[in-house]
């Protein structure tokens, strides 16, 4: 089949975006690898169990449903992005799983045990900059170690270590506004993993930062995640930044929020920036594309009026 071309009459549900991809692959299939890793993340033990969730809140109108119906299992050391449109629940469903807020109905076990509160056990970062100002960044990775109760010679040198880890070992006296956005959520990261979470949740961890930057945080994230015993769950709105982190990407809807889809990511690890026009990275991307971008028939976008600002006969297409 050949890419075709539309009319507007054509317009019609059917002329989706499908229709001019013919030759994308079935973001299905997996290399045996790719099947072979999938069986070995089944037998890990499951850390997150998230059964038959609601989350309702009471307005003027009724009540408003954020999300319906979700379930989940996540193993030990995956990756999970979860993606959906703007209003669909995602930091609602995270904040639940840190239990900084309450599910209305269903139940969050982590390791088996019924989550009702924060806990040292999940490690938040979050899109803005929280790090403490007043504090140097070591200070900063040292603070929640002190709160757990370790000794301040302890907690330097554990700081210090979780600092090179992420890098920035010899920005440990600098203070947060010395940083760059990149820097801050690099020790923002190394704060939450200090205090040795079993998950790290992250709610658009880089939604903040530039776009090259933004690859760059990606790559240090898989190669911290790499050399740390720690699960993690990260949303994103960006289609090639849940793919090319991810072992799972989790696609939500929206008006009920809900899960449309629990997609394993075909594309091979380790992960590279070569990868992203990989048929495989490609497929799984346009099928994100397909699930979250509503359908819009050719011919059926929003037309604007006609109004004419220019004098000279110099149209554009
Ligand atoms: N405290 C609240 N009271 C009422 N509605 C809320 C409250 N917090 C969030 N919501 C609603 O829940 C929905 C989901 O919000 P949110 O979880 O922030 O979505 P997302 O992160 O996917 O953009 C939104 O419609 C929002 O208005
Ligand atoms: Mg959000």
């Amino acid at each position: 089949m050949v890419a075709q071309c539309f009319s507007e009459s054509d317009a019609s549900a059917e002329h989706t975006m499908m229709h001019y991809n013919p030759a994308i692959a079935d973001y299905r299939a997996q290399a045996p690898e790719v099947q072979a890793r999938f069986e070995r993340i089944r037998q890990r033990p499951v850390i997150l169990s998230v059964r038959d969730l609601q989350k309702c809140y009471a307005t003027d109108e009724g009540t408003h449903v954020v999300f319906e119906n979700v379930s989940l299992d996540i193993h030990r050391r995956e990756f999970i992005t979860v993606i959906g449109p703007s209003g669909c629940g995602k930091s609602t469903f995270l904040r639940i799983i840190a239990g900084l807020d309450d599910a209305t109905s269903g139940e969050v076990l982590l390791d088996g045990k019924p989550v009702s509160g924060p806990g040292p056990d999940r490690g938040m970062v979050f899109q803005g900059y929280t790090l403490f100002p007043w504090l140097t960044v070591r200070r900063n990775v040292m603070f929640g170690l002190e709160m757990a109760g370790k000794g301040a010679s302890t907690a330097e040198s554990e700081a210090r270590e979780w600092l090179a880890m992420v890098g920035l070992e010899k920005f440990e006296n600098a203070y947060p506004h010395e940083l760059s956005g990149g820097m801050k959520q690099r020790v923002a990261i190394a704060r939450a993993l200090a205090a040795e979470p079993r998950i790290l949740i992250m709610d658009e961890p880089f939604g903040a930062l530039d776009a090259i930057t933004r690859c760059k945080m990606q790559s240090h994230l898989l190669q911290i995640w790499k050399k740390v015993d720690v699960t993690i769950l990260f949303i994103t709105h960006d289609l090639d930044e849940a793919v090319y982190l991810s072992d799972r990407i989790l696609v939500m809807g929206t008006n009920p929020g809900r899960v449309v889809e629990f997609i394993e990511n075909r594309v091979q690890r380790p992960r590279s920036v070569q990868q992203i026009l990989s048929p495989e990275f490609l497929a799984v991307k346009h099928r994100l594309d397909e699930l979250i971008h509503p359908v819009i028939a050719i011919g059926d976008e929003e037309k604007l009026p006609m109004v004419k600002m220019t004098a000279a006969n110099d149209e554009i297409e």
